[in-house]
């Protein structure tokens, strides 16, 4: 359970933000490509409005993981190259481990964290990696409806995971 402990330490407490008003996206396209180090200030917009305070990721932890070469990361993108998406999976011994995925508030429900959870797959599969896994929030239920229709299964309750007291669901999928 090392890759565990490390995933717990890259949650740092970051400035908050004011709440806002979402406004749905007008129809559009979207592409999906990997992320590189030239993307980091614009993910790290969407993971401030993605996650709450002492939720997101650090510049210095995203800049990491872009820069970890056992970590895959890819980015849903609008045909003006603005970055709504993103997800990062560090590869361990056979296994991948989603570390954190976001999308915009007014891009979701339009089947782009589906898409991105099944682009990792991809490569996962392509690396012959036979197992993806995952720590979600026990209230966050919205994320857990997203992984129980891709196939994950709950297989472990984590007491205490996160920095605020929170229990974790560590769920699992099997590739093959
Ligand atoms: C969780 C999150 C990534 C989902 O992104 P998304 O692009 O809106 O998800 P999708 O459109 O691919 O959803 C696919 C399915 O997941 C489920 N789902 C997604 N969001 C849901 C919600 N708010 N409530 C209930 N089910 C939801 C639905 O079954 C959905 O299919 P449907 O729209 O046909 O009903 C997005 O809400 C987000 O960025 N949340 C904040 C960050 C976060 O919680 N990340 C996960 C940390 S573990």
């Amino acid at each position: 359970m090392a890759v565990l402990q490390i995933i717990r330490s890259l949650f740092v407490p970051t400035e908050s933000v004011e709440p806002e008003i979402i406004v749905p996206a007008p129809a559009t396209t979207y592409t999906i490509h990997p992320l590189t180090e030239k993307h980091l200030k614009e993910v790290m917009r969407v993971n401030l409005r993605c996650f709450k305070k002492g939720e997101n990721y650090t510049k210095h932890t995203f800049s990491y993981l872009l820069n970890e070469p056992t970590t895959l990361s890819y980015r849903v993108s609008t045909p003006n190259n603005q970055i709504v998406g993103f997800i990062f999976v560090m590869t361990s011994q056979g296994t991948g481990h989603i570390t954190t995925i976001g999308v915009a508030p007014e891009h979701r429900r339009r089947g782009l964290a589906q898409k991105m959870l099944q682009r990792i797959e991809e490569s996962l599969r392509k690396r012959e990696i036979a197992t993806v896994s995952l720590e979600v929030r026990v209230s966050n239920l919205a994320a857990q409806s997203l992984y129980r229709g891709l196939g994950y299964i709950i297989v472990q309750r984590l007491n205490n995971y996160y920095n605020n007291g929170e229990d974790a669901f560590l769920m699992v999928k099997s590739l093959y």
